[in-house]
C-alpha cells in the first residue's frame, strides 16, 4: 500500500477525474425517463464533492457532457443543458461557502450566451477560493482539447514566436486545458464500461484506472472510499522499477 513517507498515512490522490456514467440505465431499471437518471446523478455529484471537501482532496474533475453527446435525442440534450445551468446556479453559493473553486472546461463555442454568463459568474465568484478545485468538463472532448492546443502551437510557429524544436511534451501540455494543475492521479468510471470515450486523453496517460459496476446515481462516499483504497494499493512506477522507487522513498 502506498504510504506517504512523512506521516505514514495512506496516500490520497491529488487529482481525481470521473466519468459519471450509467444515469440512463439507472432510470430504465426504475421504468423512469432517462432524464430522471440525470437528475438523480446531480445528487451523486453533491455527495462526491462534499466527501472530497471533507477528505481534503485537492482537485476533482467531473465529466458532465461530452462533445459526442450532441448526438443524443434533442430532448435529452436540451435537458442536460438546462440541468447543468440550474445545478450550477443552485449550488454555487453553497460551494463558495465551502471555499470550493469552480472551473468549467470544454468547448464554449457551442454554448448559449445565457450559459456563458452562468459559467462566468460561477468562476468569478469562486476564483479566489483556496479549497477543493472542482472542475466540470462540459462539452469536453480529448480530441478537441488536443486539436485546440495543436492549432495554437501551429499558429505560434507560423508567426515565428515559436520554433519547431521548442515543441516538446511539456510545451504541448501548456497549451491544453488544466495546464496549471497536476494530471489526474486516479480515474474512476462508473456503470461497468471500461473505456475512456474521448475523455482527458493526454492527461490520463499515467492515471490509475478504477472501474466500478455501480451506476452513477448510486455512487457516494462508500464507493469513493473503495476507489481511494484501490488507489492506495497501487504502485506507481512511471517507467521505473520497484527498487528505484524504494531508493527514492528512503531518501525522501
Ligand atoms: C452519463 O450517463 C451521463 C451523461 C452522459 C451526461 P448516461 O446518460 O450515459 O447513462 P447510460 O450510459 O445511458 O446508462
Ligand atoms: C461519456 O459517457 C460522457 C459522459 C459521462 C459525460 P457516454 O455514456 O456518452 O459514453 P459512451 O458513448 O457509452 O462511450
Ligand atoms: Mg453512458
Amino acid at each position: 500500500m502506498q504510504r506517504s513517507s512523512k506521516e505514514n498515512s495512506v496516500v490520497l490522490p491529488r487529482h481525481i477525474a470521473i466519468i459519471m456514467d450509467g444515469n440512463g440505465r439507472w432510470a430504465k431499471q426504475r421504468f423512469l425517463p432517462r432524464t430522471a437518471g440525470h437528475k438523480a446523478g446531480v445528487e451523486a455529484v453533491r455527495r462526491v464533492v462534499k466527501a472530497c471537501v471533507e477528505k481534503k482532496i485537492e482537485i476533482i474533475t467531473l465529466w458532465a457532457f461530452g462533445s459526442e453527446n450532441w448526438k443524443r435525442p434533442k430532448q435529452e440534450v436540451n435537458y442536460l443543458m438546462e440541468l447543468f445551468m440550474a445545478s450550477l446556479s443552485q449550488e454555487i453559493k453553497k460551494l463558495h461557502k465551502q471555499n470550493v473553486q469552480v472551473r468549467i472546461i470544454g468547448d464554449r463555442s457551442q454554448l448559449t450566451e445565457n450559459m456563458l454568463q452562468h459559467i462566468a459568474q460561477a468562476e468569478k465568484l469562486t476564483a479566489e477560493n483556496t479549497g477543493l478545485k472542482f472542475v466540470v468538463a462540459f462539452n469536453y472532448g480529448g480530441y478537441w482539447d488536443i486539436t485546440t492546443a495543436c492549432k495554437q502551437i501551429a499558429s505560434e510557429v507560423q508567426r515565428g514566436v515559436l520554433t519547431v524544436d521548442a515543441v516538446t511534451p511539456e510545451l504541448i501540455r501548456q497549451r491544453l486545458t488544466l495546464k496549471d494543475l497536476p494530471d489526474p492521479d486516479l480515474f474512476i468510471r462508473s456503470s461497468g464500461e471500461q473505456r475512456l470515450s474521448n475523455f482527458m486523453l493526454w492527461h490520463l496517460a499515467y492515471s490509475e484506472l478504477y472501474f466500478t459496476d455501480v451506476l452513477w446515481p448510486d455512487f457516494g462516499e462508500a464507493e469513493l472510499d473503495k476507489a481511494l483504497a484501490f488507489f492506495a494499493s497501487r504502485e506507481r512506477r512511471f517507467g521505473c522499477i520497484s527498487e528505484q522507487l524504494e531508493e527514492v522513498e528512503q531518501h525522501a
